[in-house]
């Protein structure tokens, strides 16, 4: 049987890593470009419509916001990065924020990186992957928006993200392909986020 999200609830929303919860239960974060489908994707999982506030406007989500799911481990919700109309002390707020969330952030078990499949490769996107790998840390990719093209250019754009990334990774990082409009991924993300759960059990 699909495990499944039989509860999910907002805990706290801040700025500050420090002032992140304390109970140490596994978390998985996402990132992404301002606008990207981050919020909407924990509505699709979580299945809680208005969980993470969404907005066709980017930079909606400027803080840090943790989502309690199955009493057990946390979605946690980043805000977007590279929205070029705020100004630079806020882009500035903003990137500090996320550094600070991802570098001291023990219980971030993994993060999910997310990236627009109808774009081509963006040097934002590439380059902060580049800044994941120089700092250690553990990502996957999530294509969101897939609803919005045909089989065919979504294969070769997700194509051309690959070989993209193996100009610079030997290998790929895990890859899925989403769409919060019609939750095309849905069982795929949340069995990958279920499995790992499992083995952090088994190692304890
Ligand atoms: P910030 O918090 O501003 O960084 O944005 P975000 O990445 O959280 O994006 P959000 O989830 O707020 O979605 C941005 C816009 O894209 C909204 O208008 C959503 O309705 C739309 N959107 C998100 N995901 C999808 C999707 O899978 N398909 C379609 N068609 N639209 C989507
Ligand atoms: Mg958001």
């Amino acid at each position: 049987m699909q495990e499944e999200v039989k509860s999910a609830k907002f805990v706290i929303s801040n700025t500050d890593v420090k002032k992140c919860p304390t109970d140490g239960f596994p978390e998985y974060a996402f990132i992404g470009r301002s606008n990207v489908g981050k919020s909407s994707l924990i509505n699709t999982l979580t299945q809680v419509n208005g969980l993470a506030k969404t907005s066709s406007t980017p930079g909606k989500t400027l803080c840090i916001n943790h989502f309690l799911v199955n009493e057990e481990w946390y979605i946690v919700d980043l805000p977007g990065y590279g929205y070029a109309k705020c100004s630079k002390d806020a882009r500035e707020k903003i990137r500090k924020i996320i550094e600070g969330y991802i570098l001291n952030r023990q219980a971030m078990t993994l993060l999910f990186v997310l990236v627009d499949s109808r774009h081509s490769p963006q040097k934002i996107d590439t380059e902060f992957m580049a800044w994941l790998g120089e700092n250690g840390v553990p990502f996957s990719i999530i294509f969101t928006k897939a609803d919005k093209l045909g089989k065919t250019k979504l294969d070769a754009n997700i194509n051309s993200y690959r070989r993209k990334l193996l100009e610079e990774w030997e290998e790929l990082p895990p890859m899925f392909v989403t769409s919060s409009e019609n939750k095309t991924g849905r069982a795929e993300l949340l069995k990958y986020i279920f499995d790992i759960n499992k083995s952090i059990k088994t190692e304890k």
